[in-house]
C-alpha cells in the first residue's frame, strides 16, 4: 500500500481565515518604542528590539489573513544611524535572525518580499539576508511584505529629483509630462499604492521621515502600547478603526 505524503501548500490569495470588510489595501507601521520597552524591564534597550522581532512575525501573519495586500514596516530610518554603534550592530543582525527562523512560514503564506531604501549601505551580511529572501519569495503572490531599511522620505524625494533631472537631461520625460502619478514611480514605492493605514506604536506622534510623500492622505492610528508588546488584538482594533474612517480626500 503506498502512503501519501503530506506537503504544504501554499496559502493561495482568497484562501485566508479572517474576512473582513473594508480592509485597508496597504498598511505601513512605525514599530516604535522598542528601547523602553526594555527599559521598562530593567533590560539592555537591545532586548527590546529582540522581542520585537517575534511580533513582526505574528503581525505578517495576521496582516496576511486579513487580505492585506501590502504591508511595509520602518525597521531602520536613515537617521538610526546616530545610536551608539553597539545598537547599530545589533539590529544590522535581526534581519537575518528574522528571515532564518521565519522565512519556511513566510513561504507557507506566499508572502513576497521587497525592501525600501537604501540597501547598498547596510552590511553585506544584512544585505545579502535581503537579497536571498527576495530572490526566494519572487514568484508569490500573496501580501508585499515591505521592509524600509535605512529609509529617510527626504533623502528618497531628493533621489527621486536627481534621477528626474538626469532623465529630463536625457530628454526621456518632458516637464510638460511630469505628473504626481510620474514623480511616484521615481520613488522606492514605485507602482505601489498610497499607504490607506499607517500605524505608529509607542505614544509619538509623529512621522519621522517616513513616506512623506505617500502618506499625503494615509489615515494615521497612534496607540501608546510599545511594539514588544503590539499583537493581533491591537492590530485588529486599528483595522477596526480605519473601517470607521471617512476619506474624502478635499473632496464632500
Ligand atoms: C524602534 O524602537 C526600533 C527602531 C527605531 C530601530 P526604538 O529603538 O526607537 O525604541 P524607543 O523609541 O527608544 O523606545
Ligand atoms: C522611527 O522611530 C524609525 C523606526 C521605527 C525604524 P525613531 O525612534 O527613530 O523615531 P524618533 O527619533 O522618535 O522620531
Ligand atoms: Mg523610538
Amino acid at each position: 500500500m503506498s502512503m501519501r505524503i503530506p506537503f504544504l501548500k501554499k496559502k493561495q490569495k482568497n484562501e485566508k481565515q479572517d474576512k473582513i470588510e473594508n480592509v485597508p489595501k496597504h498598511v505601513a507601521i512605525i514599530m516604535d518604542g522598542n528601547g523602553r520597552w526594555a527599559e521598562k524591564k530593567g533590560l539592555p534597550r537591545v532586548a527590546g528590539h529582540k522581542e520585537g522581532v517575534h511580533v513582526v512575525n505574528k503581525i505578517v501573519r495576521a496582516a496576511s489573513n486579513a487580505n492585506i495586500e501590502v504591508l511595509t514596516l520602518f525597521a531602520f530610518s536613515t537617521e538610526n544611524w546616530k545610536r551608539p554603534k553597539s545598537e547599530v550592530d545589533f539590529l544590522m543582525k535581526l534581519p537575518k535572525e528574522f528571515l532564518h527562523v521565519y522565512l519556511p512560514e513566510i513561504m507557507e503564506n506566499n508572502v513576497k518580499i521587497n525592501t525600501i531604501g537604501d540597501i547598498e549601505e547596510l552590511p553585506k551580511h544584512a544585505k545579502n539576508a535581503f537579497e536571498y529572501a527576495m530572490e526566494k519569495t519572487k514568484n508569490n503572490d500573496g501580501m508585499i511584505l515591505n521592509f524600509a531599511l535605512n529609509y529617510g522620505g527626504r533623502f528618497e524625494i531628493l533621489q527621486a529629483i536627481k534621477h528626474l533631472v538626469n532623465d529630463m537631461e536625457t530628454s526621456k520625460i518632458s516637464s510638460e509630462a511630469l505628473d504626481e502619478k510620474i514623480f511616484s514611480r521615481y520613488l522606492y514605492t514605485n507602482d505601489f499604492r498610497d499607504p490607506d493605514l499607517l500605524i505608529r506604536t509607542s505614544g509619538e506622534k509623529r512621522l519621522s521621515n517616513f513616506l512623506l510623500w505617500q502618506c499625503a492622505y494615509t489615515e494615521l492610528w497612534f496607540t501608546d502600547v510599545l511594539w514588544p508588546d503590539f499583537d493581533e488584538q491591537v492590530f485588529h482594533e486599528a483595522l477596526n478603526e480605519y473601517r470607521q474612517r471617512q476619506r474624502r480626500y478635499g473632496g464632500l
